[in-house]
């Protein structure tokens, strides 16, 4: 049996399986905290959008800050895919997975001056500018260069998502993008730049969104734009969707990828922009529900007021809790029959009360357990940290039978390797 909105989790004898694998034996044979991904609902995920948009030209840049392991990318440039990057860090990233820049699109309102030579000297398809004085640094940067940066101003189309405040980004009180009545201005400034070429536009207005309607209400401010400006004689070569479609952590019942984008792309058509390049940069929806955090109940810690169970995985390796109060779903990888289930609060061991991963949640354990913490394949790996000197985690990527260990767990030299002491 598998799980709503997780086609490759299943239930099978009292065992939690990842495309058929025992969570418990990879949390055995591996160690915990450990992520484990299933590559082939990437594919199927990457496969989604890439239906939707299937005879027209299109590209579906992954936002690799959802999870940037290489092996990650390796699995989305095999599927076709190209990157939405937000630093040279990521950039090296992608070049090192096998991606191409010229189908990287970069992002971020503070790129460095070294960061975007880096970017040109790649090669890489398009700058996504979102604010004026980029645009000036970045013209100075190509000129020098004696080059021009293909570029698409990311327009804040000041649109509620209704999403956590922290992951809304196209609201006017958001430092994202050049604002919507700015627009017009900033192109014709982005025009007469000697080291700029104007390519498209674009914008992004938030993440974990569940309905179509912000981002058709986006759409068609964007669309606005693209009429001015052809008005103006400016014929833009793509537009830029953004990312953020949302997924399935409790309830939430988000449109599929394969939906929202064929209604987006119905919305394209009607008002008449059906021959321009279409670009995506999905994040969460490509791989969140892809993969799990492994971790071990450490300790049962019964209380008069909380029971608390702790587990080897803590707000380092997988901070969404702590920092969103985000609801992430938590299965015993394996069912136990005799044991009662009772009320836990579920803990890491950083030294911190808002280190949790699940508060009140009903669960049958016993120290040595292996819990698995579902959805984490996005913004789980990337937002680690090493606080309280703790190691990240590894990785395990299952492709079928196959299993691959694509991250060896940190040891405490490498943590350690560049630091040194004074005298
Ligand atoms: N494009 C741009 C310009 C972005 O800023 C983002 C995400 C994306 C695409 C991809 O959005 P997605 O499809 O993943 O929603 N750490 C937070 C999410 C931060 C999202 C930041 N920007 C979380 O764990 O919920």
């Amino acid at each position: 049996m598998t799980l709503p909105g997780h086609p490759f989790l299943a239930s099978h004898d009292d065992q939690l399986t990842l495309e058929g694998h025992s969570l418990t034996e990879l949390g055995r044979r591996f160690g915990t905290p450990l992520y484990v991904y299933s590559r082939n609902a990437m594919r199927a995920q990457a496969a989604s959008y890439q239906r939707a948009l299937a005879g027209r030209s299109h590209l579906v840049c992954y936002a690799m800050k959802a999870n940037s392991s290489l092996a990650v990318l390796q699995t989305f440039a095999e599927a076709g895919c190209g990157f939405d990057i937000v630093s040279g860090g990521e950039l090296q990233r992608v070049l090192t997975a096998g991606g191409r820049a010229d189908r990287i699109v970069f992002s971020g309102v503070g790129k460095t001056a070294e960061e975007m030579r880096l970017a040109l000297d790649a090669r890489v398809r398009c700058f996504n500018v979102e604010s004026e004085a980029e645009l000036s640094v970045l013209s100075e940067v190509a000129h020098a260069m004696g080059r021009r940066a293909p570029v698409s101003l990311r327009v804040n189309p000041d649109v509620d998502a209704g999403t956590h405040p922290y992951i809304s980004t196209g609201l006017k009180a958001n430092k994202f993008g050049i604002a919507h009545e700015q627009a017009l201005a900033a192109y014709a400034r982005a025009r007469a730049l000697p080291g700029i070429e104007v390519m498209g536009i674009d914008c992004h207005i938030g993440s974990q969104i569940t309905s179509a309607s912000p981002y058709l209400d986006a759409l068609d401010r964007l669309l606005d734009l693209v009429d001015a400006l052809s008005a103006q004689g400016v014929d833009l070569q793509h537009i830029d969707l953004g990312g953020g479609l949302g997924i399935t952590y409790t309830d939430e019942e988000p449109p599929s990828a394969e939906d929202l984008v064929r209604q987006m792309l119905g919305r394209i058509d009607a008002r008449g922009h059906g021959h321009r390049e279409v670009l995506v940069e999905p994040g969460r929806s490509l791989v969140g529900n892809a993969g799990v955090l492994l971790s071990s109940v450490l300790y049962l810690k019964p209380g008069e007021e909380k029971n608390f169970c702790i587990v080897d995985a803590a707000m380092n390796d997988l901070v969404r809790p702590a920092m969103y109060q985000a609801w992430m779903r938590i299965e015993p990888c394996q069912r136990r029959g005799s044991t009662v289930a009772r009320t836990w609060d579920v803990v890491g061991p950083v030294c911190e009360s808002g280190d949790w991963l699940g508060h009140d949640r009903k669960l049958a354990v016993e120290q040595g357990d292996v819990l698995a913490v579902l959805s984490a394949g996005a913004y789980g790996m990337t937002m680690a940290s090493n606080y309280n000197t703790r190691p990240r985690a590894a990785e395990v990527m299952v492709d079928g039978d196959a299993v691959h260990l694509i991250r060896e767990r940190e040891s405490i030299e490498q943590l350690i390797a560049g630091e040194r002491l004074i005298g």
